[in-house]
């Protein structure tokens, strides 16, 4: 006999995790406050047919009706054996049509032939057609007094509202693992069968809160492990990955280990890659729950969405290993960020963050923003030739050239990392000069941009270090007077006014943009696209 049939239970108190649905049946027992039709309603082996049976026997034992049957009467006798003849259980599964109904109706007709009550137990009740549905509508509203409808259920949404409002409702929770637990331990301590509780654990887990599904699994696991249960064969048996495995990648992610996840991630590909991504997110709340330290709120916050990201893609995807590799490895980059955000703490503990951002200044509101990429428009030569401050002026193309391009590279970097600093970043900020490990920076930033960068400048900070080495300096120098007042006129360049770039080699330029603009080709593109407004970009 199988573990979920020999252990199904006889009375109300061994009906484990439904303690709201049999307490309440109990007292309707016991107060004599009985209806005629009960809906039980919820999960595949959730304990709705047993209930059923335990009150029916419990409305027909000779002492009752009573929560309390006695066990020893006929009545009880024959339920429990689940031969008492006025206990007349259908499945409408395979008897939904109309006649089977009929037929059902013509039975509540008679007497019942031992008991005080006929009771119907009508399993699957979501199944029967709508003809069917309708010929019970009237008998299940009025049926005579000696009749008792159960009618069970896993899909309730299924039933017609004409039936749901003529019954009384219960409905059956899944199970709690726990619950579930406890029962599995139960039953393998009177079977005399050793276990191990975490393979308890990982079964109940695979039942999905039906008690039948993790029964019958028991029972293979059993067989299986040769009467033992352990994990080992709990996991191969399923097809499941052991917790320990899914340790041991967090571990190496968390070591950055990026070769060995790539093995990892090729000696995984037996096994089923959704089924490994549910028990790394397992596994995580498994630890957040137990207050682990080691991962951050952060960190969890980041691996869940990696994890949850990766399970939508396998519906895209029929590259599994794929998936799987890419999964770890962006696990692995989450895990970086976690130290560039801890950094940030340590500096911000340290008062570091508030000191460091004096480089930065304070700019004063009158300052204005900067161009981040110079939009010439053509303009006199007279103003290009104008020297601006030395800081702007002085670097030598062949001194700067690398520090330009690695300033360049912490742009697109700050971008990367957050798009609406890298735009701050590069409008409000221009480079200077790179020498002696010191990078010297003009710095004007905007309003919003003004907070943004202060705020982002621990990240900032980590990024021109990683960039231009550990130990650079940072140097902000002011925009310079005029600049300043050519860059207020933006706008009003932007719209065709006239600005001119502090940098001498692009004045020359500026000449020949006047040329492009006078070009018949541009001309023509003006006229075809009804250009209002032609801005020109340098390539630099
Ligand atoms: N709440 C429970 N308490 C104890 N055992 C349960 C419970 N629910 C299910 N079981 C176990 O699962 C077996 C099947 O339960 P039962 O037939 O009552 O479930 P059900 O809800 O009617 O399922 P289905 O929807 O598939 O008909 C029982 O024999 C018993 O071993
Ligand atoms: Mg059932
Ligand atoms: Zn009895």
């Amino acid at each position: 006999m199988t573990l979920a049939l020999k252990y199904r239970p006889k009375r109300f108190e061994d009906v484990i995790g439904q303690e709201a649905v049999t307490r309440t049946l109990a007292r309707a027992l016991d107060t004599g406050q009985l209806g005629h039709a009960y809906l039980f309603s919820g999960l595949r082996g959730s304990g709705k047919t047993s209930t059923a049976r335990i009150f029916s026997k419990a409305l027909l034992c000779q002492e009752g009706p009573t929560s309390d049957p006695c066990e020893k009467c006929e009545h009880c006798i024959a339920a429990n054996e689940n031969r008492h003849i006025d206990i007349i259980e259908m499945d409408a599964a395979s008897n939904r049509k109309i006649d089977d109904i009929r037929e059902l109706i013509e039975h509540t007709k008679y007497k019942p032939a031992q008991g005080r009550y006929k009771i119907f137990i009508i399993d699957e009740v979501h199944m029967l057609t709508k003809e069917a549905f309708n010929a019970l509508l009237k008998t299940l509203e009025e049926p005579p007094e000696f009749v008792k409808f159960i009618l069970a259920t896993t899909d309730p949404l299924k039933l017609p509202a004409t039936i749901l409002s003529r019954t009384q409702h219960f409905r059956f929770k899944k199970i709690a693992q726990s619950d579930i637990i406890h029962h599995l331990e139960r039953i393998l301590a009177q079977e005399g069968i050793e276990y191990e509780s975490e393979a308890l654990k990982i079964i109940a887990r695979s039942g999905g809160g039906s008690l039948r599904d993790t029964l019958t699994i028991l029972d293979q696991a059993i067989t299986f492990g040769e009467g033992r249960v352990d994990v080992k064969s709990v996991t191969k048996m399923l097809g499941l990955i052991d917790p320990a495995e899914i340790a041991a990648i967090f571990s190496l992610i968390l070591q950055k280990n990026k070769d060995a996840l790539i093995t990892r991630a090729k000696e995984l590909r037996d096994y089923q890659t959704e089924m490994i991504l549910d028990e790394m997110i397992l596994y995580l709340k498994e630890e957040l729950f137990a207050k682990s330290p080691t991962f951050s709120l952060m960190l969890y916050e980041r691996f869940f969405k990696i994890l949850s990201d990766a399970k939508n893609l396998l519906f895209y995807t029929s590259d599994d290993e794929f998936v799987l590799l890419l999964t770890f490895l962006k696990l692995l980059e989450a895990t970086k960020i976690k130290d560039i955000e801890e950094l940030i703490g340590e500096m911000e503990s340290q008062g570091l963050a508030a000191s460091a951002s004096q480089p930065v200044a304070q700019p004063s509101p009158s300052q204005a923003v900067q161009e981040p990429t110079p939009t010439a428009t053509p303009t006199g030569p007279a103003q290009a030739a104008a020297p601006t401050s030395p800081a702007t002026a002085s670097p030598t193309p062949s001194a700067s050239a690398s520090g330009e391009e690695s300033f360049a590279k912490l742009i697109d970097k700050l971008y990367e990392r957050n798009y609406e600093l890298g735009e701050c970043f590069e409008k409000s900020v221009k480079f200077v000069s790179f020498e002696n490990g010191v990078l010297t920076w003009q710095s004007a930033p905007k309003n919003e941009c003004k907070e943004k960068l202060k705020n982002s400048y621990p990240t900032i900070k980590h990024l021109v270090r990683e960039i231009f080495g550990v130990n650079t300096k940072i140097k902000k120098v002011d925009p310079p007077k005029d600049v300043n007042e050519c860059s207020s006129m933006v706008e009003e360049a932007e719209f065709g006014g006239s600005c001119i770039q502090q940098k001498a080699g692009l004045a020359a330029k500026e000449i020949e943009a006047e040329d492009l603009l006078n070009d018949p080709m541009v001309q023509k593109a003006k006229e075809l696209f009804k250009a209002k407004r032609v801005v020109i970009k340098p390539k630099v």
